[in-house]
């Protein structure tokens, strides 16, 4: 299967589509005698939330207004759902969602609905739409993002269920849509689509296609105009960044992104997600540990702590590799963090292999884990492999691992109290009442007040506080999170 890359000088067809969406949505916000509205629901990872900054950017385009009424199953004339697929769990939502907003579309609250992201590469799940949810207007796949407006304008038109799910795998510059970033301070940067690892659990490489990556140039040049714009954090994404350039003639490689992202002085914080433990070169760690603004977070998944497991998995390193690396990342970045992915009960694991995964995690002492139940996804191999664990081992395996991850989590929280740390500032706390919350440069949630001084000071204004830098006394730890106070601002504003 060949890569397409998308030209960003031939938009005719996207712009028209858009023109004439624009035209279409007036005539319904005449009609409604009010603005027509969108609601976009976005499921998954970094990667969707990425896909639905852009799907946000096409929506404004087409004269919507996203929608005011608060909750994911609020009506607007317009849903988009940007699903996900990696656990069974995911599915369900979907289609539990897809059940409510039939009673919109039958008042006349909702007029269109939009299927998209990687449940749509999954037949099956194509197939239920088509037989049970006929309401749906279009469904289309992650690979075709950039095709969107075209797709909707040739739904609208025939007026029927459009479904269009592609073979190819397209690479579109980030140049090529309008963005409607979710944060004023923080920038999602795509730098490669796709993956060709295969891990035998995983559905991402049948939803997202083959690994592929944008051009160093146009990155760079985003990257300058972001900082320009103010935006003082990105988050550079792929489901395997460290294999960035594969493919790509210039030899760019990730650790050339981040050395050159990090003479950005206008960043505060470089972040990236996720990494893959085999292609983890030292330069990247010396590169985190260098350079103040590259953040000295490094999530790793491990997976598991059996080597017969891992190889099961097709994940191609050993547990005594993966805390080669581990090692290494703590001797050269101080004070830095790891975190990590865990499977829980993949088929064939032994209570002996589950034992190691638990040792592995206490050696490794993570700062945090996302702990998962395998999940059988149809069209994987390892759907297909004898021995799937019963139910009541899994649950009772996965206590016990949160059991420990949260201990050591907690852990790692409390080693932060009684010191002062450099927070980005990134609202006001979902705990409310004067608290304020932002992120260590090694990723830790900090929850903080602001003392009166501050408060009545000149340089403090709560609505320009997203972004800002300050430090702050760290006095208490809660197992995900640690609170403290203000002392001043860091940023010289
Ligand atoms: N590409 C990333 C990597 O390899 O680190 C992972 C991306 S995946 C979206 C996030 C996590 O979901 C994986 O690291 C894995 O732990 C988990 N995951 C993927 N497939 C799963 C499955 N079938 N059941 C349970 N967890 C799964
Ligand atoms: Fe899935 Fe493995 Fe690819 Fe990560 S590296 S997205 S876990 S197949
Ligand atoms: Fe889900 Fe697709 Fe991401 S399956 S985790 S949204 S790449």
């Amino acid at each position: 299967m060949s890569v397409i890359r998308v030209d960003n000088t031939d938009k005719t067809e996207f712009d028209r589509a858009l023109e004439e969406l624009r035209g279409y949505f007036s005539v319904l916000s005449q009609n409604k005698g009010r603005p027509a509205t969108y609601s976009l629901l976005t499921y998954g990872c970094q990667l969707n939330e990425s896909d639905s900054e852009k799907l946000a950017g096409m929506l404004a385009e087409m004269g919507l207004v996203k929608s005011e009424d608060s909750g994911e199953l609020a009506p607007a004339d317009v849903v988009v759902m940007n699903t996900c697929s990696v656990r069974e769990n995911a599915d369900r939502h979907l289609f539990g969602n897809l059940g409510v907003f039939k009673n919109f579309c039958r008042k006349g609250e909702t007029s269109v609905i939009a299927v998209c992201g990687c449940m749509m590469k999954v037949p099956e799940n194509v197939e239920k739409i088509r037989r049970s949810y006929p309401y749906v207007n279009l469904v289309f796949d992650p690979q075709q993002l950039h095709r969107f407006p075209i797709l909707l304008r040739d739904a609208l038109d025939i007026g029927k269920q459009s479904v269009s799910v592609c073979g190819e795998d397209y690479i579109a510059e980030d140049s090529y849509f309008p963005i409607e970033r979710q944060r004023r301070f923080r920038a999602l940067v795509p730098i490669m689509y796709g993956c060709n690892n295969f891990c035998t659990y995983c559905i991402v490489p049948y939803a997202r296609g083959r690994e592929r990556s944008r051009s160093f140039g146009e990155i760079m040049k985003e990257l300058e105009d972001l900082a320009s714009k103010g935006y003082r954090e990105v988050m550079l994404l792929g489901q395997n960044v460290n294999s960035y350039g594969k493919g790509n003639e210039d030899g760019k490689t990730f650790a050339d992104i981040l050395d050159e992202a990090s003479k950005i002085k206008e960043f505060s914080r470089i972040r990236f997600m996720s990494s893959h433990p085999k292609d983890l070169s030292d330069r990247v760690i010396d590169i985190m540990a260098d350079r103040p603004n590259v953040e000295k977070h490094l999530h790793l998944a491990l997976q598991s702590g059996s080597d017969d497991v891992l190889k099961r998995m097709n994940r191609p390193y050993t547990a005594e590799g993966y805390m080669k690396i581990a090692d290494y990342f703590r001797s050269r970045v101080e004070g830095g963090s790891l975190t990590t992915d865990i499977i829980v009960g993949f088929p064939g694991e032994t209570e002996e292999d589950f034992v190691k995964t638990l040792e592995i995690c206490s050696r490794a002492a993570f700062d945090a884990a996302f702990t998962f139940q395998y999940s059988i996804r149809p069209g994987t191999k390892a759907a297909e492999f004898p021995d799937q664990i019963p139910s009541d081992v899994v649950t009772e395996r996965f206590g016990r691992l949160t059991k420990l991850t949260n201990s050591l989590s907690e852990a790692s929280c409390k080693r932060l109290v009684g010191q002062k740390k450099e927070v980005l500032i990134e609202g006001i706390s979902k705990a409310g009442g004067g608290v304020y919350s932002g992120r260590t440069i090694s990723n830790h949630l900090v929850n903080f007040t602001v003392p009166d001084e501050i408060r009545n000071s000149g340089s403090f204004c709560e609505d320009s506080l997203e972004g800002r830098l300050c430090e702050v006394d760290i006095q208490y730890a809660r197992p995900y999170s640690v609170d403290g106070v203000m002392e001043r601002f860091t940023d010289g504003k």
